[in-house]
C-alpha cells in the first residue's frame, strides 16, 4: 500500500465525484491459487487480505457504502470442504478485523438469509451487525448466501404478507415501496460495479439494483487486487457519462 503509483492515481481521483455506493463481486481466488499451484484455500486466504486492505481504502477516500459478495445462494454447490473454510474464514475475518472496524466507525451489514449460515459464523455475524449498528462513516455491506433472484423472490413473498395483513394495498406498490423489501433496504443503488478475474457476468449480484450501475471489468484476479486497481476504476467511472435514460 502507499506505492509511488498508488499516490499518484490517488490524487487524479475528483473528490466532488465519488461514488457513494461501490459493489465488488470478489472472484478469482481459486485461479489465483492454481496459477501458484496451490490450495483453492490460499487464493481466499489471500482475497480475505484484500478485503481489510480495499475496506480501509474505500472509507479513507470517502464511500458512503461499500457491497462485498463473499458468497452466493449458488456457491453451496462447492465441495463441503471450501464451504467449511470460507466460512471459517468469514469468522476469522471477524473476529480479527471487528475492533477497527468498529473504531473506523463502519457499520457492518449483510445481505443474503444468513440464518442459513452455520451456527458459529451467523453469531460472529450477528455480533458484528450489532456491534457496529450506530457506525456513520460507511456501511460495509457483505453479500452472504445473497442471490439477486433469490431477494427479489424474498421481496415478493414479503409483499404479498403485508397485503394479506392489510399493511399495505396493491396499489401502494412501486419502485420506492419495492426498495424496502430488498435486502439493501436504505442504501442507494450502486454507482459503481467492480468485476474482477476477467469474467463478464453478473453471477446472480444485485439484480434489481445495478439498472443503472456503472460496471467495471478487469482480468485481475481477486487476491492481486490493489489500492491502484480500486483507484483505477473510480478514475474510469469519473469519465461515464450517467445520463440515467435521459440526454
Ligand atoms: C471468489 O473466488 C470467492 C468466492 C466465490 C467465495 P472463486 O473461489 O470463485 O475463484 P475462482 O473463480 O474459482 O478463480
Ligand atoms: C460470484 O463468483 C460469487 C462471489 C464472488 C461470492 P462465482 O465464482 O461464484 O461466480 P461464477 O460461478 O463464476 O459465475
Ligand atoms: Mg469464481
Amino acid at each position: 500500500m502507499g506505492s509511488l503509483q498508488s499516490i499518484e492515481l490517488k490524487n487524479k481521483i475528483d473528490y466532488n465525484n465519488i461514488p457513494e455506493h461501490v459493489a465488488i463481486i470478489m472472484d478469482g481466488n481459486g485461479r489465483w491459487a492454481k496459477k501458484r499451484f496451490l490450495p483453492r484455500t490460499a487464493g481466499h486466504n489471500e482475497g480475505l487480505k484484500r478485503v481489510t486492505e480495499i475496506v480501509e481504502v474505500a472509507t479513507k477516500i470517502g464511500i458512503k457504502y461499500l457491497s462485498l459478495y463473499a458468497f452466493s445462494t449458488e456457491n453451496w454447490k462447492r465441495p463441503q470442504e471450501e464451504i467449511d473454510n470460507l466460512m471459517k474464514l468469514l469468522v476469522h475475518y471477524i473476529r480479527t478485523e471487528l475492533n477497527k472496524i468498529h473504531k473506523n466507525n463502519i457499520k457492518i451489514q449483510t445481505m443474503g438469509d444468513i440464518s442459513k449460515l452455520p451456527k458459529t459464523p451467523r453469531e460472529e455475524v450477528e455480533r458484528a451487525i450489532k456491534t457496529t449498528e450506530n457506525n456513520t462513516k460507511m456501511i460495509l455491506n457483505i453479500g452472504l448466501n445473497y442471490g439477486g433472484r433469490d431477494e427479489i423472490i424474498q421481496g415478493v413473498k414479503n409483499i404479498l404478507k403485508d397485503i394479506n395483513m392489510g399493511n399495505i394495498k396493491e396499489e401502494d406498490i412501486n419502485e420506492d415501496l419495492f426498495l424496502n423489501y430488498l435486502y439493501t433496504k436504505g442504501i442507494p443503488d450502486p454507482d459503481l460495479l467492480i468485476r474482477p478475474s476477467g469474467e463478464l457476468r453478473l453471477s446472480n449480484f444485485m439484480l434489481y439494483q445495478i439498472a443503472y450501475t456503472e460496471f467495471w471489468f478487469s482480468d485481475i484476479l481477486w487476491p492481486d487486487f490493489k489500492e491502484e486497481d480500486f483507484y483505477r476504476a473510480i478514475i474510469d467511472y469519473q469519465k461515464r457519462d450517467r445520463r440515467f435514460g435521459g440526454i
